[in-house]
């Protein structure tokens, strides 16, 4: 049976009909403003009515950036789209028509379901995926199921404080491990080194048409594969950050691997060997343990789609 998952982020969502093997058939994406939530509605519902137009589907799983209800019908809260206590999914139902399933899933719930079960985690049945993005999701499968927790908003990991007194965070919060091991975090400290040391960041400002607030994330990643040492630089501590983080929720979980996907995450070696190397640095009883192995996701930015929709089906 076809169903079709929507990623949904900040700024844009990412549509697609997805079929029981995981595979995309048809996709879709539109733009949105993450401070009206009702333009996000309206651009899922616009993107059903053109991927249902191709093909005949029964479920909508809908990938959503924050802490979602524990019965699937909306989002609790969210700290970087202005959701609160909204129904999710009723208000897609009151556009498209209600004959059809609709479940909402958190984002990287979503995305790390469909590595567990078509993309790098295929193998393990104890596993985190961890999401680099505007923000750091976290996806647990313990034991071959995903955990959900008793509200539905387990894994909710890039909240887990690891800076006393650090950074400010949408979720109100400060220090937590997602204002260090994020996209944001990485724009954020490559903009501010742009101000600091404008010799070094020549490169990274030239790649953003010569404005240091126009830096955005791929801008870093296209001067550290260059071999610009800063951006190596930038990278490299958010792996660190990636890894030192994994290395705690190791502590807890005991996962047999580390999935990092996100935007980020096309970085490849750059991000990964400094996270494995943060990682080995901070895991506790290291040498008298069995250690996971961190790996880049495999399923690229369609994990969401597809986790979406597969979940949606379940
Ligand atoms: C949110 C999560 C979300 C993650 C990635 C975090 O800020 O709290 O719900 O999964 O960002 O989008
Ligand atoms: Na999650
Ligand atoms: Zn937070």
């Amino acid at each position: 049976m076809h169903a079709i998952g929507v990623d949904i982020g900040g700024t844009k969502i990412a549509a697609g009909v997805v079929d029981d093997e995981g595979r995309i058939l048809a996709q879709t994406r539109r733009d949105t403003e993450p401070d009206d939530v009702a333009s996000i509605d309206a651009a899922i519902a616009d993107a059903y009515a053109e991927l249902s137009a191709q093909y005949p589907v029964q479920a909508i799983g809908l990938a959503a950036a924050g802490f979602v209800a524990a019965d699937r019908s909306g989002v609790l809260f969210a700290p970087n789209i202005a959701w609160r206590e909204y129904p999710l999914r009723d208000k897609v139902a009151a556009l498209v028509g209600n004959q059809l399933e609709i479940v909402v899933e958190n984002d990287a719930n979503a995305a790390g379901w469909a590595e567990f079960r078509f993309g790098s985690a295929r193998d393990v049945d104890d596993m985190l995926t961890l999401t680099i993005g505007t923000g750091l999701g976290g996806a647990v499968v313990s034991n071959g199921a995903l955990v959900r927790g008793f509200a539905g908003v387990a894994a909710e990991v890039g909240h887990m404080r690891v800076v006393p007194g650090g950074h400010y965070c949408g979720c109100g919060h400060e220090g937590c491990w997602e204002q260090y091991a994020s996209g944001s975090a990485l724009v954020r400290d490559a903009q501010a080194a742009a101000v600091a040391y404008p010799d070094r960041a020549r490169r990274i400002v030239e790649l953003a048409g010569g404005r240091a607030d126009a830096i955005i994330g791929p801008h870093v990643t296209k001067a550290a594969e260059e071999g610009d040492e800063l951006a190596v630089h930038l990278l490299a501590e958010l792996g660190r950050w990636i890894g030192e983080g994994a290395a705690s929720v190791a502590a807890l979980l005991d996962p047999a691997m580390v999935v990092i996907g996100g935007g980020v995450a096309a970085a490849g070696d750059l991000l990964l060997e400094p996270a494995r190397k943060g990682f080995a640095e901070q895991l506790s009883a290291r040498g008298h343990r069995p250690e996971a192995t961190i790996v880049i996701a495999s399923m690229g930015n369609d994990a969401g789609i597809v986790g979406a929709a597969d979940l949606a089906r379940l």
